[in-house]
């Protein structure tokens, strides 16, 4: 059971462990990410009832590029098919879709599609949902820093929220946990700034065999945790 007043507000999932699932089973790696795909629905699904407010994936890294040509394509077209097919799911939920990396880096029509996503989705009251897509944290960072410079901004007015507004999750709840799949024990340039306080769970089940199940115990798990944010706990002699 969970406990209903240490609801994470944000989650964060490392999708990990696609090409090994396919490897496994002598399937080409692509056949992984299609049935990672195929997991999207449920753990959104559990994380809307759980009551999580926003739920970001990390779909495609910008080191992922440099994955082969034919494998890069394929999670392109992926992603295509997931966001036509998900749409209405998304209006029928109420779910609010946003992304954060460098989304001027995926082919035209995927752009669009996002826009037209996010555009339509924009005025749902549900769950935010946000991709992360091409996206790097030290880049995101760069990024908020040259937005800086732009702006003009005086040093003495940077602070932690106004750099946190000029960042890709700008307006998001703060995370709270950050989910690893397929056994890799780190972070692989995902919301470096924004995890600075985050609970990590890791676990060895690869991506595509992640359940609703297992997110439930991750979510167990995170509710145990005592966090103190450099502070003593409360009650603690002094
Ligand atoms: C995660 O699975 C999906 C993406 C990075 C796009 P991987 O493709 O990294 O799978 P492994 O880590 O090689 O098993
Ligand atoms: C991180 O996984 C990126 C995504 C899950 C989208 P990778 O498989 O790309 O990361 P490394 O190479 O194991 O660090
Ligand atoms: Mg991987």
């Amino acid at each position: 059971m969970l406990l209903h007043d240490r609801i994470p507000n944000h989650v964060g999932i490392i999708m990990d462990g696609n090409g090994r699932w396919a490897e496994m089973r002598g399937l080409p790696r692509i056949e992984g990410h299609r049935r990672g795909t195929e997991r999207l629905r449920e753990i959104i699904e559990a994380a809307m009832e759980i009551g999580v407010k926003t739920l970001t994936l990390y779909a495609f890294s910008l080191e992922n590029w440099q994955r082969p040509q034919n494998e890069v394509r394929t999670l392109m077209r992926l992603l295509e098919a997931y966001l036509r097919k998900e749409f209405s799911e998304f209006m029928e939920k109420g779910i609010v879709f946003r992304t954060i990396g460098e989304t001027w880096r995926l082919p035209e029509n995927i752009q669009s599609l996002i826009r037209e996503t996010e555009e339509k989705t924009s005025g749902n009251n549900g769950m935010t949902l946000v991709a992360a897509l091409s996206y790097g944290g030290r880049n995101e960072i760069i990024r908020a820093v040259k937005k800086a410079i732009l702006s003009g901004i005086k040093p003495d007015d940077i602070t932690e929220d106004s750099f946190n507004s000029l960042l890709d999750t700008s307006g998001l709840p703060s995370l709270d946990l950050i989910i690893r799949t397929s056994g890799e024990r780190r972070i692989s340039n995902f919301l470096l700034w924004q995890g600075a306080y985050s609970e990590f769970y890791f676990t060895d089940t690869l991506w595509p065999d992640f359940t609703k199940e297992e997110f439930l115990i991750a979510l167990r798990d995170y509710q145990m945790r005592e966090r103190r944010f450099g502070a003593l706990p409360a009650g603690s002699r002094t």
